[in-house]
């Protein structure tokens, strides 16, 4: 075997992968070698350079554990999860598009009757979000349910705020043979991204914000469709064109239209001023079920 060298390292390494009986697993590691070595190459990184990548991605792991996922929040910031959604997610045009989904979903979301409010403690400025689940052609979808959660009026979910009370603000809806869903909630606000972590010192080193523009998070899905995991974002937010996780799609951006009006706030069950959002659904076929 030659030395291994600068211009044969590619080479030998991948030469290495020949016996690889995992055609799959063979094709994906070439392809991170071939890449990984052409970032060496460009950058030349100095060995100290190149150990402080390594602490990097060992802080990052160590950062870890059953609550926190540094690594898909890696993911998130440099774009990677909103590119691997692209790829797996190439809908019909006219269907919702989808978004991340970001590490605040739990599972076991509490079922709620069409109409609740999903803010427990009613910390925050009361909106009525509406609209309906179709189908590609525009008829109503029966028996879709809806998966929401979102921040509170202070911008943190109820898994980082021991203020909340549990579940606060998360329901599971299901729609009627109209299609139509409906619930209250308060506004939800943007927030940051964690930033307590070797992530957030990146974002600082690279001069970007961990800011995402306030959203509902929505998880629509129906039998005989493909799930959307999806958000609603508020039209004006002052992040919108540079969400630290690249999630914002201008399909999703949604007026939340204030009313100043205490009998229309009293007939709707809240608190006056409050906000409207109404928003559309329109779920996929199956993927297979697709021309491709
Ligand atoms: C979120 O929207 O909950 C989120 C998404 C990606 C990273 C962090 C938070
Ligand atoms: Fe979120």
């Amino acid at each position: 075997m030659p030395d291994f060298n600068e211009a044969n390292a590619t080479e030998l390494v991948l030469a290495r992968m020949s016996e690889c009986d995992n055609p799959r697993l063979k094709e994906i590691m070439t392809s991170v070698v071939k890449h990984l070595h052409a970032v060496v190459r460009e950058v030349e990184p100095t060995v100290d350079e190149w150990m402080t990548a390594i602490e990097f991605l060992t802080r990052t792991g160590q950062m870890c554990d059953d609550r926190r996922q540094e690594f898909i929040l890696l993911s998130d910031t440099l774009g990677v999860s909103m590119l691997v959604d692209a790829i797996n997610h190439r809908k019909p045009s006219g269907t919702t598009e989808s978004t991340v989904l970001g590490p605040f979903h739990v599972s076991g979301t509490p079922k709620k009757a069409m109409g609740d409010n999903i803010s427990l403690d009613l910390k925050g400025e009361p909106v009525f979000v509406s609209g309906r689940v179709l189908d590609a052609e525009g008829g109503p979808v029966e028996g879709a349910t809806l998966d929401v959660w979102q921040t509170s009026g202070n911008g943190l979910y109820d898994t980082q705020d021991p203020d909340q009370p549990e579940n606060n603000l998360r329901g599971l809806f299901a729609t009627g043979a109209d299609g139509r869903y409906f619930f209250r909630s308060v506004r939800p606000m943007p927030y940051s991204v964690p930033v307590d972590g070797p992530v957030g010192k990146m974002l600082l080193a690279l001069g970007r914000h961990p800011m995402r523009p306030a959203h509902i998070h929505m998880i629509v899905g129906a039998p005989g469709f493909e799930p959307v995991t999806t958000h609603l974002f508020i039209a004006g937010d002052e992040y919108l064109d540079s969400d630290a996780v690249f999630g914002v799609k201008d399909s999703l951006i949604v007026d939340f239209v204030r009313h100043d009006d205490a009998a229309a706030a009293e007939k709707l069950g809240l608190g006056n001023p409050f906000y409207t959002a109404e928003h559309d659904l329109v779920l996929a076929p199956p993927s297979g079920d697709r021309p491709q």
